[in-house]
């Protein structure tokens, strides 16, 4: 069985075809995967327009498709499926891919699959390496979602932390511009990290220590662990980072009353040192939830688990803890839509699919 993977949340274009595989440990086999990125679109505003990002998916839908398929060898007639990014993300994008999606399913007469984009990232972890350990607590950092999932079963995702402001790849973005490095933040500050001194300066990284009273009721407890008491202290916040980082900018570059530009040492340990402080955010609260929910495995997906050094602290925390650590290829880490193809086929054995009137939903929750 072939499923076509459609994702245009955000501002990348990417169709996949992802194929069931019968009789080995992995579940899925990706025959294509396509990604039009429009960063050097977005580069010279220093981050997504969604008007340009939503106007520029209309331009390039239908050659990522097209090329999706034509690289898997296959004729539309061999489709079974089609999955679609339904949310959360950027409503004008989301609503090219859905548009689309909708009227391809309809004139080949086949299933329509909504997916929510954050269980395709979760769902990358189990496309790359087949089964893992259950249960798992998966981190997503991305762009726009820093959260944690406890998966105890497969297809079963709940919520167990998120951060309580800036995504931990927003904060990498703000900082990159900040700094005046290239867009987006994050590979250019993973970059210059590596030249860097990551104790030249030590920047506060926020600890909640309750559960924010403002959301009201909440959405992550989990079945025996309601009272446990540390509900939001697996919460994230970056955005007390970056403020505490821009402080720091100004105060290297108003010496003596005058404006200087940062040296080029500088940058790089600030790219080191707020670099640390984010990681290590992320690890140890993905841990200590490892911990508490007795899991056998981590996982961590998202655009930042691009990132060289988290990749690296969490293999190493991993052998520290002896909990495996799984890890996306960096192709299936940013933005694609083979993910997106892998958790519509684990929502059609569910006997999932979804009427023509489907919406696209910019916030939508798993
Ligand atoms: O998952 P993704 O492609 O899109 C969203 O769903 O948001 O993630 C994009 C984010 C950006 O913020 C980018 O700066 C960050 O992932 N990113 C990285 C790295 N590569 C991409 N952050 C840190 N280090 C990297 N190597
Ligand atoms: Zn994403």
């Amino acid at each position: 069985m072939n499923i076509l993977g459609i994702e245009t949340s955000c501002d990348e274009t990417a169709a996949s075809v992802v194929a069931d595989e019968i009789g080995t440990n992995k579940l899925w086999r990706i025959r294509s995967n396509i990604v039009s990125s429009q960063v050097k679109l977005h580069a010279e505003w220093g981050g997504v327009v969604p008007e340009l990002a939503s106007r520029q998916h209309v331009r390039d839908i239908c050659p990522v498709v097209k090329r999706a398929l034509s690289e898997a060898d296959l004729d539309w007639h061999d489709l079974s499926a089609i999955a679609v990014t339904q949310g959360p993300g950027l409503i004008g994008s989301l609503l090219v891919g859905v548009a689309f999606s909708k009227g391809l399913a309809a004139s080949l007469g086949i299933p329509l699959i909504p997916v929510n984009h954050l269980a395709g990232h979760i769902e990358s972890l189990f496309l790359h390496n087949g089964s893992l350990p259950l249960p798992s607590v998966v981190l997503v950092v991305s762009g726009g979602h820093t959260s944690l999932y406890l998966v105890p079963e497969p297809g079963i995702y709940r919520l167990i932390g998120r951060t309580r402001d800036d995504a931990a790849g927003e904060a990498y973005d703000k900082v990159a511009k900040l700094l005046g490095l290239s867009y987006p933040g994050g590979p250019a500050i993973d970059q210059r990290a590596r030249d860097g001194c990551d104790d030249a300066i030590l920047f506060p990284v926020a600890r909640m220590t309750h559960r924010d009273r403002n959301k009201g009721p909440s959405v992550l407890s989990v079945p025996g662990f309601e009272k446990d008491g540390c509900e939001g202290r697996r919460d994230f916040s970056f955005s007390g980072l970056k403020t505490s980082v821009r402080r720091y900018v100004e105060s290297c570059k108003y010496h003596d009353g005058e404006n200087q530009a940062l040296q080029d040492s500088e940058i790089s340990d600030i790219c080191a040192s707020f670099q640390k402080a984010v990681v290590e955010s992320l690890l140890n609260r993905t841990f200590e939830a490892a911990k508490l929910f007795g899991a056998q495995s981590v996982g961590i997906s998202g655009g930042v688990a691009a990132n060289s050094r988290l990749r690296a602290d969490a293999l190493s925390r991993g052998s520290e803890t002896g909990l495996s650590v799984y890890l996306p290829t960096l192709e299936l880490s940013t933005d694609n839509a083979a993910m997106i193809a892998a958790a519509g086929f684990r929502r059609l054995r569910e006997g999932v699919s979804a009427p023509l009137d489907l919406n696209a939903e910019a916030t939508l929750i798993i």
